[in-house]
């Protein structure tokens, strides 16, 4: 309670300052642009190859004639194929240059890296029972097990559909060390590997990381790579305990994200967001049109 002045005089009560949020930094800048060359590319990717798959299908068809035919479909296929190999490549030499040259500790083992263990399998038999009333929330380090399963679904799906679609592309070339069969395989392989992609991505993916109420309607960390304390807190208790045990939480301190940019991150993500579920209703339709 406010005390009386000498004079007897209550002062007003004045209003408390806004309390000012820390920020703390999750994503470099150089794995934000990464993010976005790859959903970008994903999304053309996946555009492309639907009608390609679906030739049938009244949209495939309509799309096909509104950029110029199919072979121009196979065109703009081709080129996002390059610009995501060339992404991957990327991550690829990072990963190297991180282990190899820098050594850095606990890339491959421990509470920051991508690689599962025994700790996953406890959270996500935890996270069952949270589901159910039946056990406490899991509480989660850097990468939750669901982070790491997205992970691996796009790094092993790279590698099938990425080496499918380029023996599709060079088959004269691949046919020299393949048998004929197994170029007949690889359109199987890559139609329906690109197929799960899509589906996982746009559904499974946007729900885990986007739509969940801890981050609905859209995480926006990915675009501007910080998180206000209270948010990291909350999403990764133990690795802000971490942190805060081994004295690194101050050198992970940002400054707020400016206000044009998470503007222009909201329409950039949402429009993405809003063009995959677009793709999964078409495929859907398609596929179920065709089945
Ligand atoms: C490095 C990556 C990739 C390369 C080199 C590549 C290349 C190709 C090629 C050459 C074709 C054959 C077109 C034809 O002549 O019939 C094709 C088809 C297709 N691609 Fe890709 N692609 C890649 C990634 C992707 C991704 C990520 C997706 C999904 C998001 C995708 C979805 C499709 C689909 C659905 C088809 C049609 C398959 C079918 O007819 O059953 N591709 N791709």
């Amino acid at each position: 309670m406010t005390e009386p002045t000498e004079t007897g005089i209550v002062p007003a009560t004045q209003p408390e300052a806004k309390k000012e949020e820390t920020y703390y930094l999750r994503f470099t800048l150089p794995q934000r642009y990464l993010h976005v060359v790859l959903f970008t590319s994903f999304l053309g990717l996946a555009a492309t190859g639907l009608p390609m798959r679906f030739s049938d299908n009244a949209s495939a068809r309509f799309f096909a004639r509104a950029v110029g035919g199919f072979g121009a479909i196979l065109f703009l296929h081709k080129f996002c194929a390059i610009v995501l190999t060339l992404a991957f490549l990327y991550h690829l030499k990072d990963i190297f240059t991180r282990a190899a040259m820098h050594k850095e500790k606990g890339m491959f083992w421990g509470p920051t890296s991508m690689v599962a263990n025994w700790k996953d399998v406890k959270d996500l038999v935890g996270h069952l029972k949270w589901f159910v009333g039946l056990g406490p929330r899991p509480q989660f380090d850097r990468y939750a097990y669901w982070e790491k399963f997205d992970y691996w679904a796009v790094f092993w799906g790279m590698i099938v559909i990425g080496f499918s679609g380029y023996a599709m592309w060079f088959a004269p070339f691949f046919a020299k060390f393949l048998p004929g069969w197994a170029l007949n395989a690889v359109l199987v392989v890559h139609g329906e590997e690109a197929l799960l992609a899509i589906l996982f991505i746009f559904s499974i993916h946007f729900v885990n990381t986007h739509l969940r109420p801890d981050s609905f309607p859209m995480d926006m960390v990915i675009f501007t790579g910080k998180e206000t304390e209270d948010e990291f807190k909350k999403k990764r208790p133990l690795e802000y305990e971490r942190l805060a045990r081994q004295g690194k939480l101050e050198e992970k301190v940002a400054d707020k994200p400016v206000y044009w940019w998470v503007n222009f991150a909201r329409v950039v993500g949402f429009t993405a967001i809003l063009i995959g579920l677009l793709l999964l209703v078409l495929t859907l339709i398609a596929y179920f049109g065709t089945v």
